[in-house]
């Protein structure tokens, strides 16, 4: 099915044609009215295309108005102001419309979608655990890569682990001198992150061992069988420790291309940077320097001991996929303070003609407002411990409400809605701006949060199975009549639903699906408590029962491209 406002501008390009011919008129924008009283949809056509016809707006929106096409969407049209079109829309066809928007894929072939999408998200480097500074990658990165699948595009999502940096020969040091055997059993990851402050530690005193470091990193590098071994049980004990969490977030990934797995790739690209007259030998090392009004610091390819850095994996990378997909663009999200790495390594790879669609979405730092977790120096939040708190205070919250569930029932529910306010309270705000983390408001039942969500949609399952066990089983063969102001205001915004998430997409924003949920649940609330569907006429309760329905699934839908998830009760 078409998307809305595409469906109306459809029948006012096929008017236009009629009326003016030839004249190449500006492209017909159609939006949502500002105010119920200026219709369901609004376009300044009329405005805008004054010059190009020659006539006065008023005029042209009155030939518009008295000409046009016969269709069965618009009721009808009034003039305003200057010469806005306001759109009144058919009431059968807004019902329709609902029981559509959920039975049927709208159309979204307009878009560019050929090719693949590459998502590179959450990222983190190897050894460690994952602190808060991951949830926001992690978190974002999986809503954006769910908001493009929902378009139809052909995402691969991909984990550019960091498995390859100067961590590794420390952690071998620490690993061979310092490691505790019991420990490491237990708790592997907690036992190479101990060794690895004890590394940090002892080379304070004792200075060679940075040294010895670079040796064994020059000796894995050098492919030493002992060194190779150990480097790949850093790498399957952390993804283990990894998989737990992101298993926990319902975020997946096609690829873990870290990238180590580009290191075979960086020697040519230097290469070909040097051969292209891009990178030149500076004191030994391997340079790039941009034109001035770039504005951009140089940037080292090789380091003089012939070490490659972080921005050669990232060109690597780049190479790599041109070569071995079809890309239609790439997205990168990282916090802000990787800004200029992206435009050095962007930059580069347009100097050297490889073009390719690609952005760097970048998103502020998060930290808490009430002290629960303070960051004092060297002890970082695990994500592990900021989900078990959401749990623990969501558990608290669904006991004190639901006291007769059972343990196994309010875990359940604890878990969902706890990673679920997480989740939200990041992905709720605008993703430029810095994150204040507060737990009561995360987990309000009211307001702009999760919780409040999904108790909306919970209501809405509530409410259909009193109305099945009175025998009114609610379901699509129904019939919906919009007929009061509440019911249009809430099936016009339901309507929207496609255009809110193009928008998301569009700008890699998805706090705007999570306005528009919350601005859902509030048209919910006003119809519901206006509209009353239990105890009605049959086809009354029907109606609205439906519009409920449809109400219900659409928050479910828009919480899913959030990566959140709902419940039947809570
Ligand atoms: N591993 C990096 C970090 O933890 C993030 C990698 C982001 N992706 C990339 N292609 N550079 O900071």
């Amino acid at each position: 099915m078409q998307v809305i406002d595409r469906e109306i501008a459809k029948i006012f390009e096929a008017t236009v044609k009629k009326v003016y011919g030839d004249i190449e008129t500006k492209k017909i924008e159609v939006s949502v009215a500002t105010n119920e009283k200026f219709g369901d949809f609004q376009t300044n056509f009329a405005m805008m295309n004054s010059k190009i016809i020659g006539k006065n707006p008023r005029a042209i929106a009155q030939e518009i108005v008295d000409n046009l096409e016969p269709n069965n969407v618009i009721d009808k049209l009034e003039i305003a102001g200057p010469g806005f079109i306001n759109i009144f829309l058919k009431s059968e066809y807004l019902g329709e419309l609902l029981k559509k928007s959920r039975n049927e894929k709208y159309d979204f072939s307009f878009l560019n979608r050929d090719g693949d999408v590459i998502i590179d998200f959450s990222s983190p480097n190897i050894a460690k655990r994952m602190h808060i500074g991951h949830l926001r990658s992690t978190i974002i990165g999986d809503s954006v890569a769910r908001i493009y699948r929902y378009l139809g595009y052909h995402l691969v999502a991909d984990n550019h682990i960091g498995d390859w940096g100067t961590q590794f020969g420390k952690l071998i040091i620490g690993y061979r001198r310092w490691l505790n055997q019991e420990a490491y059993k237990e708790n592997a990851i907690e036992e190479l992150e101990r060794v690895y402050v004890e590394f940090t530690k002892q080379s304070e005193e004792h200075p060679e061992l940075e040294e010895e470091a670079r040796l064994e990193l020059k000796k894995l590098q050098d492919g030493d069988e002992e060194n190779y071994a150990l480097w790949k049980e850093f790498i399957k004990v952390s993804l283990d420790e990894y998989e737990k969490l992101y298993t926990r977030l319902d975020v997946h990934f096609d690829t873990y291309y870290g990238e180590s797995f580009y290191h075979p790739m960086m020697q040519g690209v230097v290469d070909e940077l040097v051969e292209k007259g891009l990178a030149v030998e500076d004191d030994g090392a391997k340079v790039v320097f941009f034109p001035e009004e770039d504005n951009l610091f140089p940037c080292i390819v090789q380091k003089k001991d012939g070490a490659f850095l972080y921005s050669t994996s990232d060109i690597a990378t780049i190479k790599f996929r041109r070569e071995n997909y079809n890309v239609n663009k790439l997205i990168y999200l990282t916090d802000e303070r990787q800004q200029d790495h992206f435009k050095q390594f962007f930059k580069i790879t347009e100097m050297l003609g490889w073009d390719v669609e690609k952005y760097h979405i970048w998103f502020g730092i998060m930290r808490f407002a009430d002290g629960v977790f303070s960051t004092r120096k060297g002890n970082v939040i695990r994500l592990e411990q900021l989900l078990d708190e959401g749990k623990k205070r969501a558990y608290d919250i669904v006991n004190e409400k639901n006291p007769d569930l059972s343990a196994e029932e309010k875990d359940q529910i604890a878990e969902v809605v706890g990673v679920g306010a997480i989740k939200y309270a990041d992905l709720s705000q605008n993703r430029q701006s810095p994150i204040i983390f507060e737990w009561d408001k995360i987990l309000s039942f009211e307001g702009n949060t999760a919780p409040y969500l999904q108790y909306s949609y919970a209501r809405i399952q509530s409410i259909l199975r009193k109305a099945a066990a009175e025998g009114k089983e609610i379901d699509y063969s129904k019939e919906i009549k919009v007929e009061n102001k509440q019911e249009r205001a809430l099936a016009d915004h339901i309507a929207t639903f496609p255009m809110v998430v193009l928008k998301a997409a569009e700008s890699f924003k998805p706090n705007i699906i999570a306005d528009y949920l919350f601005e859902l649940s509030k048209k919910f609330n006003s119809f519901y408590n206006s509209c009353p569907i239990l105890n009605q006429e049959d086809d009354i309760l029907y109606s609205r029962g439906l519009i409920a329905k449809v109400a219900g699934e659409t928050i479910k839908e828009g919480l899913s491209l959030l990566g959140i998830k709902t419940l039947d009760r809570m």
